[in-house]
């Protein structure tokens, strides 16, 4: 459950109101923020505490976490010039305070540790709007307009994603997430021609070191069939899809990850169990689900109402010591 900290009074006591990007860069309190929802709610895989444009501000960009809002670039990328500032990342260098903070948590976690990346479309998305938009309009742009400057872009995030997650799998974690957040904002073409093949260069690229690769997106109910042609294990659906559905679209011999709507978890508990149950239910009791939220918590949803959700997703699971549970 991406976020699931934010409703914890645990995580804003200690986390406080600086910069978030101040909090991941100190990988003590990070690891600790990583380990307070898994302690809490008993969860089967914890998600490292970082952020999708951690290694671009590691490279120089100018990035800043803006709350309510998002990330903000400091100059966004408009002209064939900006490529250079887009340099190779070193993880061991730049990123030497997110490995720490994986090595510590793996010490302390006895559940499997997730490590991210953002995608190269949403990645460029940040880089090209300056910040979250709506209408994702300069992206489109640049990319129909100039598609080998496009492409250069994207390719050079692709080198990125895969240096920092590769890095992470070295120091401990256990499977990766590749965040392709807005790409449902694409028609499946213009995601065929100016998403998949970076990301699949990433996911790909990830293949011989044998972790489990899940490629998340929000919103791409029509690109489900694609996505899962771009190399990851799991493909992550949200709650626009019913599993089943998502199921016959991804295709045989991949795992599903969803899709409870987050917004549901504001409901009565007894709403949010039957509507729990019933994404468990449509996954249809086949192997291969991971079961989640469809996006992040939404920060204002009761902790007690998360720990039901989970109390269920266990109850049903195959194999589980149910006994204790049923009773
Ligand atoms: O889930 C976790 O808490 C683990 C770490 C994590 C964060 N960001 C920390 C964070 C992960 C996996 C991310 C990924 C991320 N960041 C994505 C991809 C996943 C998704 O939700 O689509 C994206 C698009 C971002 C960029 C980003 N960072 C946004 C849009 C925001 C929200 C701004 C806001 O305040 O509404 C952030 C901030 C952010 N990153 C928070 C956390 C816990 C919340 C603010 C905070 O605690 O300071």
């Amino acid at each position: 459950m991406r976020q699931a900290g934010r409703s914890l009074p645990e995580y804003r006591d200690l986390r406080g109101d600086g910069d978030i990007l101040d909090a991941i860069a100190e990988p003590e309190l990070a690891a600790e923020l990583t380990l307070q929802p898994v302690r809490r709610y008993g969860v089967d895989a914890a998600i490292l505490f970082s952020d999708i444009v951690v290694p671009l501000a590691a490279i120089g960009l100018g990035v800043e976490i803006v709350a309510g809002r998002g990330p903000v670039i400091d100059r966004p990328f408009r002209a064939h010039e900006d490529l250079a500032r887009l340099r190779p990342l070193e993880p061991e260098v730049d990123l030497a305070h997110v490995l720490e903070t994986v090595r510590i948590v793996v010490g302390e976690l006895d559940v499997p540790l997730i490590g991210f990346a953002g995608a190269p479309f949403t990645l460029a998305s940040y880089l090209i709007e300056g910040g979250p938009s709506r209408t994702f309009g300069r992206t489109k742009a640049l990319m129909h307009g100039e598609p080998e400057l496009w492409h250069q872009i994207v390719d050079r995030l692709a080198d990125i994603a895969l240096a920092t997650l590769r890095a992470q799998v070295n120091a401990g974690a256990s499977a990766i997430q590749l965040f392709d957040s807005w790409a449902g904002t694409l028609s499946a073409a213009d995601y065929a021609t100016f998403a998949l093949p970076a990301s699949r260069k990433v996911l790909e690229g990830m293949g011989d070191l044998g972790v489990p690769r899940i490629h998340f997106g929000v919103g791409t109910g029509e690109l489900l069939g694609l996505m899962s042609e771009a190399g990851a294990d799991v493909v992550g659906v949200d709650w626009r899809v019913p599993l089943s559905v998502a199921r016959r679209r991804i295709g045989a011999g991949k795992a599903v990850q969803g899709n409870l709507d987050p917004a549901v978890c504001l409901a009565p508990v007894d709403i949010v169990i039957k509507e729990t149950t019933k994404v468990l239910l449509d996954a249809g009791g086949e192997p291969g689900h991971i079961f989640n939220l469809g996006h992040g918590v939404l920060p204002e949803t009761d902790p007690g109402v998360l720990a039901q959700v989970v109390e269920t997703v266990h109850y049903w699971q195959p194999g589980a010591s149910s006994g204790e549970v049923a009773e």
